[in-house]
């Protein structure tokens, strides 16, 4: 039978049996750090909700404020009748955080990836991509139907050489992300600038995990590395062109880019996600002003999440646990299979515990992971109990 409806019943049917088909959980509340499901009350590990400020009273007030004077839908694309006083004031907001020119805020972060990218290169020029870039960079790359070549994983040897094959003939965009989504590793940065300077290429950062996150002021990875502007850098603003989430640390949703004012005006009029979907509510631009501002005023709350993230990561390590080289909050705890990815998270959940299975094609084959993300909200209570659950079972299906 060669009808759609057959693909889709045989597709499914491959998935269950590789232990591959994904299910929602239908959350009855969920915080940072707490999630409920069907009435159980679960310990979260599975948030990008960093600094805990989905959940800031101000940051709901903000949006409740917004959304008393301007209604819930923005009602139409940004460049007919959708942008408001709210977009603009988190736009300028972001530029001066990231200490770039100006910024642009697209409806999510995956948006933001298959819009921007189409936009700055066609198929006269070339994409060299991570391999272990995110699915929304990669379709990003699809849609701009230009020809892709994978580096190797962070390998600047691998990436020189393909550079210093193909930058003479075409126009080259270097795509990679700041802190991996799934391994917690950082893109080496300061090297990555030298490289496209060099070869006159142009970078694509994805911060999406860097933001709120790295760096001393938590302004993100070229921050960590003290490679943003603020930090007497010598790249030029044209050479790199830098986007990130409002759904990760700052809590609330969206995506954005931030370059030269010259870049943003090309994008809000070349970027096909921007030009032609209805502008993000403006409640949650300015709910992500309200996030971004604490974010600057609190780094208490980044302190917090970094003596989280240290303990656990020394826990887990000392356990014997498999964990790729990280250095974030993000600590992957690769496991090989599908079935053993999911049995583990199934004994976390037996002892309340939600920790999503990882599998292909988010992640390489055999590379099979849980991933646990830790908060700044994680007591250390809490986070003793996950380490003592891990404990048990990890024995319990011989991993340890
Ligand atoms: C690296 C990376 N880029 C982009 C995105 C997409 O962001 P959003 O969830 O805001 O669409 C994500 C998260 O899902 C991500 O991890």
């Amino acid at each position: 039978m060669h009808t759609l409806h057959a693909h889709i019943t045989r597709s499914l049917a491959a998935r269950e049996a590789q232990h591959l088909r994904r299910h929602l959980h239908t959350l009855d509340r969920s915080s940072a750090t707490t999630i409920s499901v069907a009435g159980q009350s679960l310990l979260s590990m599975a948030s990008n909700n960093y600094l805990g400020l989905a959940n800031h009273p101000d940051v709901v007030h903000a949006a409740q404020q917004a959304l008393l004077e301007w209604g819930v839908g923005a009602g139409a694309s940004r460049l007919i009748s959708g942008s408001s006083t709210c977009h603009h004031r988190l736009e300028t907001a972001l530029a001066q955080f990231k200490r770039m020119e100006a910024s642009l805020v697209f409806s999510s972060g995956y948006m933001t990836n298959v819009g921007m990218i189409p936009a700055l290169i066609d198929r006269h020029g070339l994409i060299l991509a991570d391999r272990l870039c995110h699915a929304s960079l990669l379709d990003g790359c699809r849609l701009a139907k230009t020809p892709l070549r994978v580096f190797h994983h962070n390998d600047m040897d691998h990436l020189r050489r393909l550079l210093a094959k193909y930058t003479a003939k075409r126009p080259v965009l270097v795509v990679t992300e700041g802190v991996f989504s799934m391994d917690g590793d950082l893109a080496p940065l300061p090297e990555l600038l030298e490289l496209v300077a060099q070869y006159d290429a142009t970078l694509y950062l994805d911060d999406a995990h860097g933001t709120g996150v790295m760096g001393p002021h938590g302004r993100g990875t070229l921050e960590h590395y003290q490679a943003d502007r603020g930090n007497a850098s010598t790249w030029a603003q044209d050479a790199l062109v830098q986007m990130g989430t409002l759904s990760k640390a700052i809590g609330v949703s969206g995506g954005y880019i931030v370059g030269s004012r010259n870049l943003i005006e090309y994008a809000l009029n070349a970027a096909r996600s921007f030009v032609y979907s209805t502008a993000l509510p403006p409640a949650l631009a300015a709910a992500a002003y309200t996030a971004l501002s604490l974010l600057e005023m609190e780094p208490a709350r980044r302190a917090r999440l970094w003596a989280n993230r240290e303990y656990l990561f020394a826990e887990l390590t000392a356990l014997g646990f498999h964990l790729p080289p990280t250095q974030s909050p993000i600590l992957p705890i690769v496991v090989h299979t599908p079935e053993q990815a999911i049995r583990l998270a199934q004994e976390l959940f037996k002892r309340g515990i939600f920790a999503p299975a990882i599998r292909p094609p988010t992640v390489p084959k055999h590379q099979c992971r849980l991933r646990l993300t830790v908060t700044a909200d994680h007591t250390s209570e809490q986070l003793q109990y996950v380490v003592q659950a891990l404990k048990d079972a990890g024995e319990a299906l011989r991993l340890l």
